[in-house]
């Protein structure tokens, strides 16, 4: 028999170490984004020996929130104005740099994917690859992402995801961040080959005329509604070839009257084969999402024993604090998830979905509602403390989904709370998950949008009654200016009338739009089939001292054991400034175990901590120099355990902006 070639055995070396986590050559440790570490040097008995082994400076004044990755002996870093950076993986010491642009340029920064010799990523929505030993670009390689959606790329400014995908095989699966807004694009999960960087699948997330989910929308709006994309993090399951993906909401984030339906696939985690993209099972989490309740957080692969059988599953963290589990293969919940009725909106246009799912085990990880009671006692100024109270009580609060409307609406989590990318961990083969929450409150209010009408197609009468009803049928319930002529209405919409104001915002152009509706309201039939649009400041609930106005905790670690659905501890993770034991303020935090029976985490307190996974004790803390967020990366090296993080956080109170360097900071035992 012929013996297999070196590169051959060495590249089913790697590819075992990866599976088994024994390295760090993916975004999120391994394909299964499980944040393990099976490397036990480091463990409970000898963690309060850590030392920094080494320090690599950003070299600018960037925030980063990058979690390295470990191959071919090399350590990859973003530092030095966006720049990839190889370190040597031992020392630290700079390799070779690849820049990828100006200063602004976006690109894949949470992580980088790594493939036979190659890294692959994505610089202002173009796919790259370099070669990893050299940072030399790879000719002939890559796509324009912006490509392919159905869309006219040129009206497409963003596709473009800044978490990296994953590889399965030959693919590189991506989901993409279209923007918040109205006319975003659809977000549809993408893989292309590694080697040459062509479209291999897409799935839309938005179906199209004859696609499953098809009927949850409009009949058209597939051509124009965009989100429902998997901006977070993805999953392989390498073994069965199924990639997970959680996906977000679909766009305008907080009034959906364009998009009236329950909006499959926003919001979902959808299981695909990752070798054709053909939809295996989903499970929507909120039907017609108009809260901005994104899945962000990797899903996780569990194996668990329930009522006597050992079964494989996968459970999704989300921004509502909710905790999902499922059978790997099926879709099935482990526990009954039941649909129970949740508050109508008032807003014109506007159908809130009926019913929600709850899931009824495990308990959810974050607060799920707000009242003036829960008010943070750290506000002290009796001011700002009325304020937030009568704000409070004379806003609309009927708890978890009381849709957005014209007046206050509380929202517990906010939009930016519970569960966000990076913020879970798993010991998949105990069945055993730690996750992260935010508690932060969001006070929503919408507003009619005119600004956006100009964008909007149409004929001058069509465009005249957008614009009339964004800012005048709150008056004029009928139409007014029946019997005059053009030059009167514009008159009275440039100078105003008794209580009527003078419309200084309009255009000539939208006030001649206006003054053809009213001369001809026929011509713009009653429905265009484009309802108003509104929009909703991100009102998080945050003092003038800088916290949340919610009392502590305010980031939390639940440890679960969903071998029985229970919760195993729970803790206040980190300080915020002199408070201690508050849970940090602004968390990203994503923790990492290890099988030497630690969680380590880096906060925005600027410190790295080494947690019990039996206790969930704090049984090590060191400072480092910059606030964290996102998740360290650990392997090994000439037989030596090294645990990365990224301290490059905007925040740091001692410092002025602007000043910071950040730095990449290695943990080590002594020698
Ligand atoms: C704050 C309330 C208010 C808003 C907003 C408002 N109007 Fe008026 N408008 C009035 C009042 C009051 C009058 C005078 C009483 C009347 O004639 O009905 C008036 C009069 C008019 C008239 C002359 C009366 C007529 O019937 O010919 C026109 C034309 C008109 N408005 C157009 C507009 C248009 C177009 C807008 C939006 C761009 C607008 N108005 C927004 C309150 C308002």
């Amino acid at each position: 028999m012929k013996k297999p070639a070196l590169s051959l055995i060495l590249v089913a070396a790697a590819l075992r170490a990866q599976s088994s986590h024994l390295t760090w050559s993916d975004y999120g440790g391994a394909p299964d984004s499980a944040q393990y570490s099976a490397l036990t040097r480091i463990n409970r008995s000898n963690v309060s020996k850590l030392r920094v082994a080494w320090t690599y400076s950003t070299g600018d004044t960037n925030k980063y929130f990058f979690n390295p990755l470990m191959a071919e002996g090399l350590v990859y870093v973003l530092a030095k104005n966006n720049s990839i950076v190889a370190l040597d993986a031992a020392t630290g010491k700079e390799v070779w740099v690849h820049p990828t642009g100006p200063n602004n340029t976006l690109i894949t920064n949470r992580g980088l994917n790594y493939k036979d010799g190659r890294l692959i990523f994505a610089v202002n929505n173009q796919l790259q690859a370099i070669d990893a030993k050299t940072g030399k670009l790879i000719a002939g390689f890559g796509a324009d992402l912006r490509e392919g959606l159905g869309r006219d790329p040129k009206t497409i400014p963003l596709v473009q995801s800044t978490t990296p995908g994953k590889i399965f095989e030959n693919l590189l699966i991506l989901g993409s961040a279209t923007n918040q807004e109205y006319d975003s694009a659809p977000g549809d999960i993408r893989a292309y080959d590694t080697r040459t960087g062509k479209l291999a699948w897409s799935f839309h997330t938005v179906p199209h005329p004859g696609e499953y989910g098809y009927d949850s929308w409009p009949k058209d709006a597939w051509k124009t509604v965009g989100g429902a994309n998997a901006w977070g993090e993805l999953t392989v399951d390498e073994k069965r070839g199924i990639v997970f993906v959680p996906t977000g909401s679909p766009k305008y984030n907080f009034y959906g009257a364009d998009r009236l339906g329950a909006n499959l696939f926003g919001d979902c985690l959808i299981a695909l084969d990752a070798r054709t993209g053909k939809r295996l099972w989903h499970f929507q989490m909120v039907h017609h999402d108009i809260w901005d309740y994104d899945n962000a957080t990797a899903p996780k692969l569990l194996t668990i024993k329930h009522d006597g059988r050992v079964i494989d599953v996968v459970a999704q963290a989300g921004k509502m604090g909710f905790l999902w589990v499922f059978e790997r293969e099926t879709g099935k919940p482990v526990w009954p998830i039941e649909e129970r009725p949740v508050p109508a909106s008032d807003m014109p246009g506007e159908k809130a979905w009926p019913t929600q799912p709850f899931p009824t085990v495990p308990p959810p990880f974050a607060r799920q509602k707000f009242t003036a009671d829960d008010l943070n006692p750290y506000i002290t100024d009796p001011a700002e403390r009325s304020r937030f109270r009568d704000a409070m009580l004379s806003a609309r609060n009927e708890g978890l989904y009381t849709p957005p409307g014209l007046r206050n609406t509380v929202q517990m989590p906010g939009n930016n709370g519970g569960a966000n990318w990076a913020n879970a961990a798993v010991e998949g083969d105990k069945g055993l998950i730690y996750v992260v929450s935010k508690d932060l409150p969001s006070m929503l209010k919408l507003e009619p949008d005119g600004t956006k009408a100009a964008a909007l197609t149409g004929s001058p009468e069509e465009q005249g009654q957008f614009l009339f009803n964004q800012n005048c049928v709150k008056c004029h319930q009928t139409l007014p200016g029946a019997k005059r002529n053009r030059e009167a209405i514009r008159n009275a919409i440039r100078t105003g009338n008794q209580t009527m104001p003078a419309f200084k915002d309009l255009t000539d152009n939208e006030v001649n739009q206006v003054a053809s509706y009213l001369l001809n309201p026929s011509r713009a039939p009653a429905k265009t089939g484009q309802p108003d649009r509104y929009k909703s400041s991100f009102g998080f609930m945050i003092a003038s001292n800088g916290l949340s106005a919610i009392k502590p905790p305010w980031t939390s670690l639940t440890a679960y054991d969903l071998n029985d659905g229970s919760i195993r501890w729970k803790i206040a993770l980190g300080d915020a400034g002199d408070l201690r034991g508050t849970g940090t303020h602004y968390p990203k935090v994503g923790p990492v175990v290890t099988a030497g029976g630690i969680i380590f985490t880096g906060t925005r307190d600027r410190k790295v901590r080494a947690i019990d996974t039996d206790t969930g004790s704090i049984i090590w803390e060191a400072e480092v120099s910059q606030p964290m967020e996102g998740m360290p990366a650990i392997y090994e090296m000439n037989g030596k355990q090294y645990v990365v993080f990224c301290a490059s956080g905007p925040n740091n109170p001692s410092k002025p902006t602007g000043t910071i360097h950040g730095e990449y900071v290695a943990f080590a035992l002594p020698d």
